[in-house]
Formats: structure tokens, sequence, C-alpha cells
């Protein structure tokens, strides 16, 4: 009896109940997001009822699974395990095709009435300069993430890790390439590759990097089995969820410090709580993606999440993204303990 006497005193003191409810909102290259949480680019978004369940969720956006000129089935399976600390896939950009994503939205992303992003990733250099010369045309697709990092593609590097061709990649799209762009990043892991990326990366007027795509080549084992888990490439595989996030932070961390203000970063790998999506705001991230948490609970994931980030920023009072965007604070203190 008495705990709820003061449970229900603390309540009326509190006068952050009076406050409206925190906006989530943001904006990527100056597109609208009614709520900064959408999906990563792989998560639920390669067939249309994927796309549509996106476009009716909380998500301020939705983006389509990478896509290449053609149709592919992808990789052979199993390829996707979740594990209790994430996941690992190796779908080997299993797609619609280029011509599925860009009828999708001319057809039905106008009506579904929400930003909708595509995700290109050519097998060759000339495949992403076709398709981005198409979209170069194409106003229904309110931006485009070009894929630099897929791990999955066997005997094919991740085209991101390789300085002197990402720069040449970019040096050929923005000969041309005029609308919202941005790059998918892989994880990096030295100081000096973040500097060598970032430099090449502020050379060029993109509006955004996503960070991170999976890590790449890992490797699960099933200790009954004595197997690896899922087949392609001898069961290596990008891993995701709760295990990259740490990886992911210190990606948004360090290019948000490192890149000239226009582009903004986007936080991708680890999310599956409003405090994790808070974490990746407050290193810099000016949106949020998620992947395989997406995977397991479904869009709704969405809803949850926003209540969740609502709720932590209004107990810690804030009323917008800016609020504590980027303000991550160091350790100053006089070292102490072990
Ligand atoms: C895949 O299709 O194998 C994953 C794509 C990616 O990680 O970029």
């Amino acid at each position: 009896m008495l705990s709820v006497i003061i449970t229900t005193l603390n309540f009326q003191g509190n006068s952050k109940l009076d406050m409206p409810s925190p906006d989530i909102s943001t904006q990527i290259a100056g597109i609208p997001l009614d709520n900064c949480l959408y999906n990563a680019s792989g998560a639920w978004c390669t067939s249309e009822q994927e796309l549509t369940d996106l476009a009716q969720s909380a998500a301020g956006a939705y983006i389509a699974k990478s896509t290449t000129i053609a149709y592919r089935a992808g990789n052979p399976k199993p390829r996707y395990v979740e594990t209790d600390w994430g996941t690992i896939n190796s779908m080997g950009l299993a797609n619609g095709g280029f011509d599925f994503y860009l009828s999708f939205a001319r057809e039905k992303a106008q009506q579904l009435g929400k930003p909708f992003f595509m995700s290109v990733a050519g097998l060759t250099l000339e495949n992403n300069l076709d398709m981005l010369r198409r979209l170069a045309q194409v106003d229904e697709v309110a931006g485009v993430e070009l894929n630099l990092s897929c791990p999955n593609l066997p005997g094919k590097p991740q085209t991101a890790y390789d300085f002197q061709r990402t720069e040449e990649v970019l040096h050929k799209v923005f000969k041309f390439y005029k609308r919202p762009i941005g790059v998918k990043l892989p994880p990096y892991f030295d100081i000096i590759h973040f500097e060598r990326m970032a430099e090449i990366l502020n050379s060029y007027p993109l509006q955004f990097v996503t960070c991170i795509n999976s890590i790449g080549n890992g490797l699960v084992i099933d200790i009954d089995k004595e197997a690896v888990v899922i087949k392609p490439k001898g069961g290596f595989g990008g891993i995701g969820g709760d295990f990259v996030k740490p990886t992911s932070l210190a990606n948004v961390r360090k290019f948000y410090e490192l890149l000239k203000p226009e582009i903004q970063v986007i936080g991708c790998g680890g999310v599956k709580s409003g405090q994790d999506a808070f974490e990746h705001i407050l290193c810099g991230a000016q949106a949020v993606q998620i992947g395989s948490c997406l995977m397991k609970e479904g869009a709704s994931c969405f809803d949850r999440i926003s209540s969740e980030l609502r709720a932590l920023m209004l107990e810690k009072g804030y009323q917008s993204l800016d609020d504590f965007r980027g303000k991550l604070k160091v350790n100053t203190d006089e070292e102490k303990g072990y």
C-alpha cells in the first residue's frame, strides 16, 4: 500500500509527464522522415509483400534489398541463421532485379506514401553506373544507397576495403549523378582506415554514409553437429545483431567526427531497443536502420523501438534528436581502479 502511494506521489510530482511526446523525426539528404528508424537493406525488403509491410509500419522510410541488374536467386540455403547473440547471413544478393524495384517505386511506393530508398549493388562498376544512370531520372525513389560492402559474393571483394577502387567508383558516379545518394560501408577497425576512407568520401558531394554492413566472413558453429550453420562459402558469412553493436557505434562515431558536416551518418548494427537507437544517435547518427531485430520480430519492431526511444528521451528531458545527437561525452576523469 505504502509503495502504491509513493508511486502515485512521484507521478504527480513529475513535471516530465506534462511534456509533449518527444519528436523522433529526422531528415536524410533533406528528405523528411517522421521517424528516424527504418529497415536495413537486406532485412525484410526483398518481395513486394515485405516492402508493403514496411511501408505500412511505423518506420520513417524503407529501403529495398540491394539490387543487381537482373533477378538473382542468391546463394544456396541455409544462408541465414539466428543465434542468441545475433545472426549470420550469406544471401548472395538474392533480389528481384532492378526493374522489379523500379516498378515497385513507380507503381506502389507513390501510393504507399513514405520515402522509398533503393540500394544498388551491381556485380560490376558498369552495372552500378547503368542502374544509377536510370535512377538519375526517377523521382519516385527518394534516395539511393550504393552498397560498396557486400561480403557474400564468392570471388568478389568488398569494394570499400579497396580505397583506390572506391575512389574510382565515386569519381565515375559523381560525373553524372545529382540526386540524393549515399554509400553503405563495411566496418573498419583501424583508425588509419577510417581516416583514409573519410578523406575519399569528403572529396565528393555524397549526402550520407551508412555504417555498417555486417561484419564480413564470420563463422558460426553448431557444436552438436560439429559443423558450420550456413551453406555458402564453407560457412563464412556476415555477422549482424547484438554482437556487432560496439563496432557499429565506433564506425558511426568515427565517421561522424571525420566527415564534413554535409555528409550524414546513418547508423546500422545491433539495434533492437530504444536504448540502442539512442546510442547510435548519441554517436552522431542522423537516422538508424534495423536489420536482425526486424528479421526476428517483424515490422512491428518499429513501433516498439520508437516507443522505447521516446520514453528514454522523455526520461532524460530531450524533446528532439538534435538535443543529443553527436553529444557523446568522453571520459576525462583521473584514472581510478584497474
Ligand atoms: C547478401 O545479399 O549476401 C548481403 C548483402 C550485403 O550484406 O550487402
